[in-house]
Formats: C-alpha cells, structure tokens, sequence
C-alpha cells in the first residue's frame, strides 16, 4: 500500500494547523526536527509537535535529525507522535530506542543518510517498523533528488524481503511527479514530499496526483 507523507517543512510554519488541513487525505504528516548540530538547520521540537497533534487528526510522522536521538525520541512520543524516526548515524543504542520507542505505543522507524550504506543494519530491521533511506542530504527541502540512492532503496527492500519483513520502506527528499515512479520501482511504498506538496496551489490534489503515480 502506498503512503503519502507531505513535509510541514515546506509548509507555512505560522499557519500550521490550516496546512495540515490542506493535505487532508495524506497518510500522515511528516514533521522535520532539526537541531542545527545533526544537520545545519533548526526547525521544532517537542511543544510545536504537541500543539499540532492537538490540532489535526492526521498523524504525525516525526523524522529526528537530532544528535542524541536516545535522550530525546521518547519525548516526541509523549508529545503525540504516531511515528518516530531517529538517524542511525546519532543514535547511541538503536535497538534499545526502536524498542523503548514501541513500548510507549509509536512505531519506530530508523534513517540512512546518503553516504550509510544499508548492509550495515540488515541484522537491526527486525526491531523497526520502517526504514528511511533519504534520497538527499538530510537538512533543508527543496533539494534536488539524488538518484544515485536508487541502487540503495532496491538493496533495502531485497534485505527485507530476504528476511520476510512486512517493514514500511520511506524515501526522502526531492521526491516529486518526475521522481516517485523510480522511488516506488525500487520498492519505496511510503514517500515524503515537501515543496511538491505545498509549493503548488492546491496541496491535496498535488498527494493524490502522487499517490495515483506511485499506485501505477
Ligand atoms: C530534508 C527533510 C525533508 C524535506 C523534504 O532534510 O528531511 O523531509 O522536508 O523536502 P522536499 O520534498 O522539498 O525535498
Ligand atoms: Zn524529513
């Protein structure tokens, strides 16, 4: 089943709750932390998650690019989060956290930067709910799509598929009309989409265009 996940980054951030009203019928929203250590960048943290989970009905789909994700993904869940995913190159203990994560009731999902290479976690899938390849260096939307991690998200579907996992496999970054039919061939089937959501005039049928070619 495909899932379409649009980027609140590139949303208005002083209208947050009508801009997750925009996009009724996506799947979830998809809500970037940034710290400005992990990546140069800072966004949001906690109080606006809670404050947006209060208002929309949609579930939040929050992707950490925080250092010290051990010390602060579970506040996240406790702040609404339905989803929360933590970077494997910050992450102290990822077993422990994707465990800690689904005990406080979200699913726990891990992300690959671009240079990560996904064999190194084959033996950690099992303990996640999804995976995050991104498909651009983590920190800003709007970039263009790297399709030299085409070879990547193939490789992490086949290690799923190796081991039997029903696990969710998400992309990131520059996906758009011109780049989600790749990202879905390679075995993608949850898709993150900022400015090619919210930089168009209607953003709910800018998800359902989306979610038709990815469906293809
Ligand atoms: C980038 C963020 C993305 C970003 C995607 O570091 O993780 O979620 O919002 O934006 P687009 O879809 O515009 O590349
Ligand atoms: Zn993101």
């Amino acid at each position: 089943m495909v899932q379409i996940n649009p980027s609140i980054l590139s949303a208005d951030f002083a209208r947050l709750a009508d801009e997750a009203e925009a996009v009724r019928g996506a799947d979830w929203l998809h809500v970037d932390v940034m710290d400005g250590h992990f990546v140069p960048n800072l966004t949001l943290g906690t109080p606006v998650v809670e404050a947006l989970s209060k208002a929309t009905s949609t579930p939040l789909d929050c992707h950490l690019m925080i250092e010290e994700p051990d010390r602060w993904a579970p506040q996240y869940v406790e702040a609404g989060a339905g989803s929360v995913t933590f970077h494997a190159e910050a992450a102290a203990a990822p077993v422990r956290l994707a465990r800690e994560i689904k005990a406080l009731g979200a699913r726990a999902s891990m992300a690959l930067k671009p240079a990560t290479p996904v064999e190194l976690y084959e033996d950690l899938l099992p303990e996640l709910d999804m995976l995050l390849v991104m498909t651009v260096e983590p920190g800003f939307g709007g970039q263009a799509f790297l399709d030299i991690m085409l070879p990547k998200i193939r490789r992490a579907r086949r290690l799923m598929d190796k081991h039997g996992l029903q696990m969710w496999l998400q992309v990131d970054g520059g996906v758009s009309a011109s780049t989600i039919e790749q990202c879905a061939e390679a075995g993608a089937d949850v898709f993150v989409a900022g400015s090619s959501v919210y930089g168009t005039d209607d953003p709910a049928a800018a998800v359902q265009a989306l979610r038709e070619q990815a469906e293809e």
